[in-house]
């Protein structure tokens, strides 16, 4: 398998990349190809005919016409053409035809992460866990702007809208990380909606959907609020290190008054952070918008309480 990727294309990793890319490659070779024939044919004739300063009075020929030569100038593209359509449209017709057997992920985009909700359950932010050799196909839907899933590796990229559902699928044939990137300009956050495909084997996925159903098991719930920090992406918009990010920084904030938008003013709590995880625009702090979507029915309650304890640690 071609895992080390060329200066055009990175490693394939789904079913379907290889045969994107020889439509790909037969695409650039034809075109490098016409565009040299073009080209010398240009020079030549160029040099071959140009007007030199003896023969100036010597009238240019009167052929207008080649009939041969116009139906090969003609048929030769139409020919090349077309093979590209049908190529090109199997492809297509593939990509959009999900397989039955498919496990189907509900994916939603937002203002600026992914979150994945899987049939057994469980759900992620940011990191989509797929076992390797099955086809995983993506209900995709957004909670506010358009956003568009692409994983380059996989070869599929398709638009993420709010009130309509769009599909796409995958089989992913090795294990690994792969990239996730959102391709649709969707605002301040865009370039931080980056995510990853995890593709793990068989027996992994299973461990991993057990272990993802709790959560949390064996860590203290500082550790815990640490990772659901990343890995809910609050880091996207909330720094720990007093930077004024998309949102207020984490640092220092417990126990201290903070002005709101509406000219009230909050103590900093436990209470308030609940609230604002929960229902982000009840207390919009003074100086930010209020783009924070709700994270209700993405954190239980212990992950609340975990993040709580962290949120307090950061002094
Ligand atoms: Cu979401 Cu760009």
């Amino acid at each position: 398998m071609d895992t080390t990727g060329t200066i055009f294309l990175t490693p394939g990793g789904s079913t379907i990349a290889g045969e994107v890319d020889s439509l790909f490659y037969f695409l650039v070779y034809a075109s490098i190809a016409m565009f040299g024939i073009v080209l010398a044919g240009l020079v030549y004739f160029g040099l071959r005919y140009r007007r030199r300063q003896t023969d100036a009075d010597t009238p240019t020929s009167g052929r207008a016409h080649n009939l041969k030569l116009e139906l090969l100038w003609s048929i030769i593209p139409t020919i090349l053409v077309v093979i590209v359509f049908i190529w090109g449209f199997r492809i297509y017709i593939k990509m959009h035809v999900v397989p039955h057997e498919a496990m189907e992920v509900k994916v939603t985009g937002q203002k600026w992460f992914w979150s994945f909700d899987y049939p057994q359950g469980a759900s992620t932010v940011n990191e989509l866990v797929v076992p390797v050799s099955k086809p995983i196909k993506l209900l995709m839907s957004s909670k506010d702007v358009i956003h568009s899933f692409f994983v380059p590796d996989f070869r599929i990229k398709m638009d993420v809208l709010p009130n309509r559902y769009t599909i796409t699928w995958f089989e992913a044939t090795r294990t690994g990380n792969f990239d996730l990137f959102c391709a649709e300009f969707c605002g301040d956050g865009h370039s931080d909606m980056i995510g990853k495909v995890r593709v793990v084997g068989e027996r992994e996925f299973s461990e991993w959907l057990e272990a993802g159903l709790s959560g949390g098991e064996g860590m203290t719930p500082e550790d815990f609020g640490a990772r659901l920090y990343v890995s809910k992406a609050c880091n996207t918009c909330h720094s720990i290190d007093g930077r004024s990010l998309v949102g207020p920084t984490f640092k220092g904030a417990f126990g201290t008054r903070r002005v709101l938008e509406d000219g009230g003013e909050v103590t900093i709590d436990e209470n308030y952070i609940r609230e604002s995880i929960l229902e982000p625009q009840a207390k919009v702090s003074a100086g930010f918008q209020p783009v924070m979507p709700t994270y209700q029915g993405l954190l239980n309650s212990r992950e609340i309480d975990a993040l709580v304890v962290y949120i307090k640690s950061l002094k």
